[in-house]
């Protein structure tokens, strides 16, 4: 069945990698996710966002990431999988996740002052852990938007507040603000060099506040959102076939590899599925415009989506082998 985050988290840390956290909102995500874990023989996180329960229904989400257990069996190996939700902003959507069998959550009060958001993680954590379903909380406020809120700068994670706000909730992870973001634009150019190509170059993340919260609170699971790498490739394709994204930036996966020697047990990856979809889905229509089976062009996008998140496993998150 599905499992929780505990145990995965522990042998994270030990053996220096992490945990792929990958959104899924559909059937084809949800079937490369898997694919690609079970080949890379990996241990997987599905995550389900607000957005995505309010896409795709949160009854049948949770039903295919049940299914989804089934199916890495079928394709030859028995794989840990969590199911887990994304950015939870209530005690009453956390319970209504928990009731109906999700194996983690997130309740990220990262935008509450302190001790509000201390009282809303602890209550979430206080009910879930009595259904063995594990907790991640959040300090610290990515720039950006994360669901409706959106801030125009990071609030980097205090890391003097770290021990307090772990010890007084009681959660088993948390996710900090060290300079990522979520979606395609992480940086704005101005922030960022270029290079010989013209490509842009982002500043480095602020591992010396990830190496102080490590410090405090040894052994203890980190989580990164906002952790797409914008592969440039995809972004090419894109606008060759149509497509207007600008700017487009993410963060260097030599960064990640890097992150995920650390603490760091969970890197969290949604926007870099989305642009592989996308890639593939513009250039059938672009190549082949008198297909009009889906199945012909979300099969391709599947398997584009299938073979980055593969290479994620095995070249970026060293989780591959770890199942
Ligand atoms: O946290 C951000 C994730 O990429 C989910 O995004 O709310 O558009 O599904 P979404
Ligand atoms: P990206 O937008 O960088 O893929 O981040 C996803 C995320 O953090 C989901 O919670
Ligand atoms: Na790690
Ligand atoms: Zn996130």
């Amino acid at each position: 069945g599905l499992v929780n985050t505990r145990d995965m988290f522990a042998k994270a840390i030990k053996g220096g990698y992490a945990i792929p956290a990958f959104n899924f909102n559909n059937m084809e995500q949800m079937q490369a996710i898997i694919q690609a874990c079970v080949e890379a023989s990996s241990p997987v996180i599905l995550q389900v966002s607000a957005g995505a329960r309010k896409y795709a229904n949160q009854t049948l989400l949770r039903y295919m990431a049940q299914g989804a257990v089934e199916y890495a069996k079928e394709l030859g190996k028995n794989i840990p999988i969590v199911l887990h939700l994304d950015h939870g902003n209530s005690f009453e959507l956390c319970k209504s996740c928990i009731d109906m069998g999700f194996s983690s959550v997130m309740i990220d009060g990262s935008h509450l002052p302190y001790d509000e958001n201390v009282a809303l993680t602890k209550q979430v954590v206080d009910y879930a852990h009595q259904h063995d379903v594990t907790v991640e909380g959040e300090l610290g406020v990515l720039a950006g938007v994360e669901d409706e809120v959106s801030a125009e700068h990071h609030t980097y994670t205090d890391p003097a507040d770290v021990i307090d706000f772990v010890q007084k909730t009681g959660v088993d992870s948390l996710a900090i603000s060290i300079g990522t973001s979520h979606g395609a634009n992480k940086f704005k150019p101005e922030q960022c060099t270029r290079n010989a190509e013209g490509i842009l170059v982002p500043p480095e993340l602020r591992f010396d506040i990830l190496a102080e919260i490590e410090k405090k609170l040894p052994g203890f699971p980190i989580v990164l959102h906002g952790s797409s790498s914008v592969p440039q490739e995809y972004v090419k394709i894109i606008n060759t076939h149509g497509g207007a994204l600008k700017d487009a930036v993410g963060i260097p996966e030599e960064q990640l590899r890097k992150a995920a020697k650390s603490a760091v047990c969970k890197i969290n990856i949604d926007s870099d599925g989305r642009l592989a979809m996308t890639a593939a889905v513009r250039k059938i229509f672009v190549d082949q415009p008198a297909e009009f089976d889906p199945r012909k062009y979300l099969g391709p996008a599947r398997d584009e989506l299938k073979k980055l998140y593969k290479h994620k496993c095995e070249n970026v998150l060293g989780s591959a082998g770890q199942a």
